[in-house]
């Protein structure tokens, strides 16, 4: 595996590749990489010539007060565990090289997709997101750059800069990976205290609960029924609980009509203490 932090190196390496007409996947990361992000590199290996990770801990993405500061960073391990999974290319740029002194420009996408789930909390988020993945792009030039679904409206909007900036990749969502009782996979897992580990579970539980429930509801009951879930979470130890909802995908809109369901998710974030924990699964 080739480790680079520059990108006059990382572009020399790209290059190289481009010659031979090689496919080249991306997976960019914050790096405390766990089974779900190696999914991602397993998935990319499939469908490509070379895979390229990014570890990159996006400051920009982060709100004030959220956890940039104690974000986990573990980047020894974090390379052993990409050099096990066949990476070819690990990419670690610096704070300075993604945003120099004098970097003043941002991608924003329209509020529809960036204002609702977990845009209505954390402000900034998804224009920090749009900003760094669409930098990252252009660094490595990717034909495909995978994307888990666990961060469902993160991908929908990540396709919507690619389509609307016509950025010449193509983007491939990928499953999100769980552990056995159903908590998804995250590098925040890491501050669940073992007490709260097993309420940790019941966000999927939920969702599921929501999902069965749906079979037997008309649309106008679906909010009622998102106030019922979002308190049997409070109920079972979370502190607070940011939002349940039914929307469509990719308009993110809400759903008046149950044909509608097998093209919606159900989507949770919700608190342990302080740790803000996010979930979503097919609603039909
Ligand atoms: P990070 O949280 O490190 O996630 C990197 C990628 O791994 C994202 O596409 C995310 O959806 C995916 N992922 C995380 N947990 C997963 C799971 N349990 N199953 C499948 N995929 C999973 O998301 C980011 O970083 C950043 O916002 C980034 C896109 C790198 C921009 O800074």
């Amino acid at each position: 595996m080739i480790t680079v932090q520059d990108l006059k190196p990382l572009r020399q390496q790209i290059l190289e590749w481009r010659k031979k007409d090689k496919i080249i996947g991306f997976v960019p990361t914050m790096g405390a990489l766990h089974k779900g992000h190696l999914s991602l590199v397993e998935a990319a290996q499939e469908e490509c010539d070379h895979v390229v990770v990014s570890i990159f801990i996006n400051p920009l993405q982060f709100a004030f007060g959220e956890d940039f500061g104690r974000y986990p960073r573990q980047l020894g391990s974090d390379a052993l565990l990409l050099k096990e999974a066949k990476t070819s290319l690990l990419y670690t740029p610096t704070t300075e090289i993604m945003y120099p002194e004098n970097f003043s420009s941002k991608v924003i996408v329209t509020p529809d997709l960036t204002e609702k789930l977990c845009g209505a909390t954390r402000h900034g988020h998804f224009e920090g997101v749009a900003t760094v993945v669409t930098k990252l792009f252009n660094q490595v030039q990717p034909d495909k750059a995978f994307f888990g679904e666990k961060d469902y409206q993160q991908l929908l909007v990540i396709k919507k800069i690619t389509a609307d900036l016509d950025l010449p990749v193509h983007i491939v969502g990928v499953p999100t990976m769980r552990e056995p009782d159903g908590l998804a996979l995250s590098s925040r897992n890491q501050y669940i205290s073992p007490n709260d580990r097993q309420t940790a579970g019941l966000l999927q539980q939920t969702l599921r609960w929501v999902k069965r429930s749906l079979r037997d509801a008309m649309p106008h009951e679906y909010p009622a029924l998102c106030e019922v879930a979002s308190n049997k979470l409070l109920t079972a130890g979370f502190d607070k609980v940011d939002y349940v909802q039914i929307l469509h995908i990719p308009s993110l809109t809400p759903i008046h009509d149950r044909a509608h369901l097998s093209s919606a998710r159900i989507f949770a974030a919700a608190y342990l203490n302080k740790t803000r924990l996010i979930d979503n699964i097919v609603a039909g």
